[in-house]
């Protein structure tokens, strides 16, 4: 399973690539702004994540509501750089957009995915990425890793004509981790919270102290 970054901050999108565990980065209106980014400098600041992450693939949603804006602005956010896909949301409008943008080549992420036939929609449209929420399901008691294993399984049964990849989103845990590579979703986006509570393990730590004592004792031998 690769490992997206689920944010606009350019600090963690740094931090997260020095690991070297990161291949591409989704961003949404939310997102952006808790940056504190105004709309002035949205295409700068997108402009700049996709040179950052360069050969990555970087999402960019548009605001647009009809499926004519949505294209245009496609067209638009398309030309900020050669690694832009655009994110767009799940519904009538953004299946129109999706599937003018994928014959112009121009790749597409389909949003706020909650339902396989919404998953199976999208990529009959032509989205090259799908990206089913999980925490959204658990926010109101319901299963999203079971909504998300649903997903990957209708998928699996078919060949859309194109190169296709799940996005497991709204990933908020560790545990949402896990589940997602156990049931071989392609790639987590997650953010930058989660991943480094993902790095960590109380075992890890208590392992380390005791390596780090011990190689005292070594030191004063
Ligand atoms: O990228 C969209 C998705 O990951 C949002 O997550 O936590 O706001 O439900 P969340």
């Amino acid at each position: 399973m690769q490992f997206f970054l689920d944010t606009a901050n350019l600090d963690e999108i740094r931090e997260a690539l020095n690991w070297g565990v990161i291949t591409g980065v989704t961003t949404n209106p939310t997102l952006y702004a808790k940056t504190g980014g105004n709309l002035a400098h949205f295409d700068d600041h997108m402009r700049t994540i996709c040179e950052l992450c360069e050969g990555m693939p970087v999402s960019v949603e548009s605001t647009a509501t009809t499926a004519q804006d949505m294209i245009a602005d496609g067209r638009r956010l398309a030309h900020i750089a050669p690694n832009v896909v655009i994110k767009l949301p799940v519904s009538p409008e953004g299946l129109t957009a999706t599937h003018a943008l994928a014959a112009e080549g121009i790749p597409v992420n389909m949003t706020l995915i909650f339902t396989v036939p919404q998953a199976l929609l999208a990529l009959r449209a032509g989205a090259r990425y799908i990206s089913p929420f999980v925490g959204r399901f658990d926010d109101i008691a319901e299963d999203g890793v079971e909504q998300l294993t649903s997903i990957c399984a209708a998928v699996q049964n078919y060949d859309f004509g194109h190169k296709v990849e799940i996005i497991g989103a709204s990933i908020r845990t560790p545990q949402h981790i896990t589940q997602a590579a156990l049931m071989g979703c392609d790639i987590a986006t997650v953010p930058f919270s989660t991943l480094k509570k993902a790095v960590q393990h109380p075992l890890t730590d208590r392992g380390l102290a005791s390596f780090m004592e011990d190689w005292k004792k070594v030191e004063q031998a």
